[in-house]
């Protein structure tokens, strides 16, 4: 079956749109300076896998398992408890507080659990009154910050924790101004003098605001992922267009991964982390990572894959050929360069760029992230690609 919802007219959607995006809205000059997210950030959330089913143990399990599996040491640091952490209301000083059925501890312990390991602790917030769980009916806190937000960031930083990701599901039924909310936190955090990772998503999520990159390290281009093809495909096709919006300290977040769920076939899951290094986004992971396959665990490890996303350049890719198979480019720091091939048809087939189609002279030296290519070039790259499937090459110039 071919892809209709993503195949030509979706490319020619995306494409259009990346020339309209840029004219329209042309990246702001200043990134959010809080010294951290200098790359996009690696880790885990609960979210994808668990939804609103999490304890402490559940989450200090995965640590442990991040750990173990080497995955930490791979760069994936950050263990973020997304959404339903929370009590049902707040303490009587107006503070922020757990669950104490599944959090008996307390978040501080876990930020130390995570401390203890070399990992950060992440944690949900919301700028409306409620969190998004609320409105998907399957939550009854009432634990948004608005109207708390120095409280709540002091609180968070007192805590330990090191990531917020400040998700809004309420503000236009509140009336709330999201810029001002979102900027407010911002400010809460930064006055606490904690480095702490601020993730936003604000709706609808594109265009990217001018305000984004100035107020956060990262910010959603998209509705959520879920666990299909479709979703990851038409997700990355939606971001690519924005993606000169991504640098230093402030990146395009096209969604947490899916790799390591039920859906995705090896090709699909290879593709995911292609096009998620590609789009230098940050790696947030989405599985059970206690009971990950090695093909999951081995996309995921990817070295050469993660050297890409984490280039300090922090230039996203560009589009090179548009089509049912796609070729990006993106500069890397010391003359390097990554291009990628993703066949989003159902049939095989055959890709090739040359270096004049990249903008690149000369003799270059290659290396493929997940199918064992190596070698020399002076004209180009080509590959036969399977259905969903992506190669990944870093190009070194040669001599
Ligand atoms: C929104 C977000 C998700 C997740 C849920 C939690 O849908 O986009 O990533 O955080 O809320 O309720």
């Amino acid at each position: 079956m071919s892809l209709p919802r993503i195949s030509k007219g979706g490319v020619l959607l995306a494409t259009g749109a990346l020339a309209l995006g840029m004219l329209l809205n042309p990246a702001p000059a200043q990134a959010h300076n809080n010294g951290v997210a200098l790359t996009p950030p690696m880790g885990w959330s609960s979210w994808n896998i668990f939804g609103c089913d999490i304890d402490q143990w559940k989450i200090m399990d995965i640590a442990d398992a991040i750990v173990e599996g080497g995955l930490r040491d791979a760069g994936y640091i950050y263990v973020n408890v997304d959404d339903c952490w929370q009590a049902q209301e707040r303490l009587p000083n107006g503070e922020l507080t757990w669950d104490k059925k599944r959090f008996p501890d307390g978040i501080p312990a876990l930020a130390k659990y995570m401390h203890d390991r070399g990992l950060k602790l992440g944690i949900y917030g919301n700028p409306g009154t409620q969190s998004c769980a609320v409105w998907a009916g399957n939550y009854t806190g009432k634990m948004g910050s608005l109207g708390h937000e120095y409280q709540d960031a002091r609180t968070f930083a007192r805590w330990g924790v090191d990531y917020l990701k400040y998700d809004d599901c309420w503000s236009k039924v509140e009336g709330v101004n999201a810029k001002e909310a979102f900027t407010k936190m911002s400010r809460a955090l930064k006055a606490t003098g904690r480095p702490i990772v601020y993730s936003i998503h604000n709706m609808p999520q594109l265009p990217i605001r001018d305000w984004y990159p100035e107020v956060a390290n990262m910010w959603r281009t998209t509705p959520d992922i879920f666990d299909n093809w479709y979703s990851v495909a038409g997700i990355a096709l939606a971001t690519l267009p924005v993606a000169h919006h991504s640098r230093p300290g402030a990146w395009n977040d096209p969604d947490m991964l899916e790799i390591g769920n039920e859906n995705l076939n090896r090709e699909e899951a290879t593709s995911h982390m292609a096009l998620w290094a590609m789009m230098a986004a940050p790696l947030i992971m989405g599985n059970d990572i206690r009971k990950m396959s090695k093909t999951d665990y081995w996309i995921l490890a990817n070295p050469l894959a993660i050297r890409v996303d984490q280039d300090r350049l922090g230039k996203a890719a560009h589009i090179v050929k548009h089509g049912s198979q796609m070729v990006l480019a993106r500069p890397l720091t010391n003359g390097e360069w990554a291009v990628s091939f993703t066949n989003f048809s159902a049939e095989r087939a055959r890709v090739t760029v040359t270096l004049q189609e990249l903008g690149l002279q000369g003799s270059w030296r290659f290396r493929e992230a997940f199918h064992s290519r190596s070698g020399v070039t002076d004209k180009g790259l080509s590959a036969t690609v399977n259905p969903h499937d992506s190669y990944l090459y870093v190009l070194t110039p040669h001599k």
